[in-house]
């Protein structure tokens, strides 16, 4: 009974842990359901990072020929339609606006993405893409529900539109303010560019996911093979 109890408490906290995760303005956050092995989505994340962001961020931990091997893609066709700031294949990818210059612009440095989904989740950096809604009283004309008064403007505001918030804190985009995607292709975009940012945050977990699964596999034929011998040990004694 006791075991039994434990178990259904340590259960719920797990629970109540890993379901209550909220930004830190305590709104609830939304779930990014990214799948890193996906390289479709990778790539896809790939492309819009480098047409949308890199113009500001920069991601100085990943060269472009490391990411084309990583996607797999062709190290031609990503020097001729994935690099725009860096104009070699062997370069990090820096940004073409030079730091001070958007301080001045924004009144804050845009951070370097390289490592942006272990430091905040990509929960959260989902919920961040999704939450930019119009705000007549920011510089920007934006504001986001999940960071309040952020100096980023909504740079996907031609994929997504403009949100607009309701009394009780829920954004829509009306019909009349769409961009290009409907409502299901943006979160679809955003979700490919935040699986794009956890592979940039670490690499590794691609190559980690393929041994992950051929080391399960051989434990799992290992185990067969234990069991087989265990019966075949006891047989004498029993
Ligand atoms: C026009 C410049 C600009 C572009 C383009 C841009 N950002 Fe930003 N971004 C900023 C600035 C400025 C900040 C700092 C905001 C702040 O701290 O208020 C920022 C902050 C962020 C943050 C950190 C938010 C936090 O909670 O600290 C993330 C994540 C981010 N940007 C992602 C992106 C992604 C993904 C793209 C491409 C779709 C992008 N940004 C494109 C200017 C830009």
């Amino acid at each position: 009974m006791m075991v039994k109890k434990v178990a259904t408490a340590i259960l719920s906290y797990i629970l109540s842990v890993s379901c209550y995760a909220a930004s830190e303005v305590g709104v609830p956050l939304l779930d990014a359901d990214v799948d890193v092995s996906n390289t479709v989505s990778l790539q896809r994340g790939a492309r819009l990072f480098v047409n949308y962001c890199v113009s500001c961020h920069s991601a100085e931990y990943m060269r472009y020929n490391r990411m084309a091997e990583d996607l797999g893609l062709d190290p031609e066709l990503v020097k001729d339609n994935l690099m725009f700031a860096a104009d070699k294949i062997g370069d990090t990818m820096t940004i073409a606006m030079r730091s001070d210059d958007s301080e001045q612009w924004f009144g804050v440095k845009p951070p370097d993405l390289s490592v942006i989904s272990r430091s905040k989740g990509v929960n959260y950096l989902y919920s961040f893409l999704n939450g930019f809604y119009l705000d007549s009283t920011r510089p920007t004309g934006v504001n986001n529900i999940y960071y309040p008064n952020t100096a980023m403007p909504h740079v996907l505001w031609d994929l997504q539109g403009f949100a607009k918030k309701t009394d009780d804190g829920q954004i829509f985009v009306p019909e009349d303010s769409r961009g290009d995607m409907t409502v299901i292709e943006y979160q679809q975009a955003t979700r490919d560019l935040v699986t794009f940012l956890d592979y940039l945050g670490e690499p590794a977990k691609l190559v980690r996911y393929k041994i992950g699964f051929w080391v399960i596999s051989f434990l799992l034929v290992l185990f067969v093979i234990t069991c087989l011998l265990r019966r075949e040990y006891w047989r004498d004694v029993h």
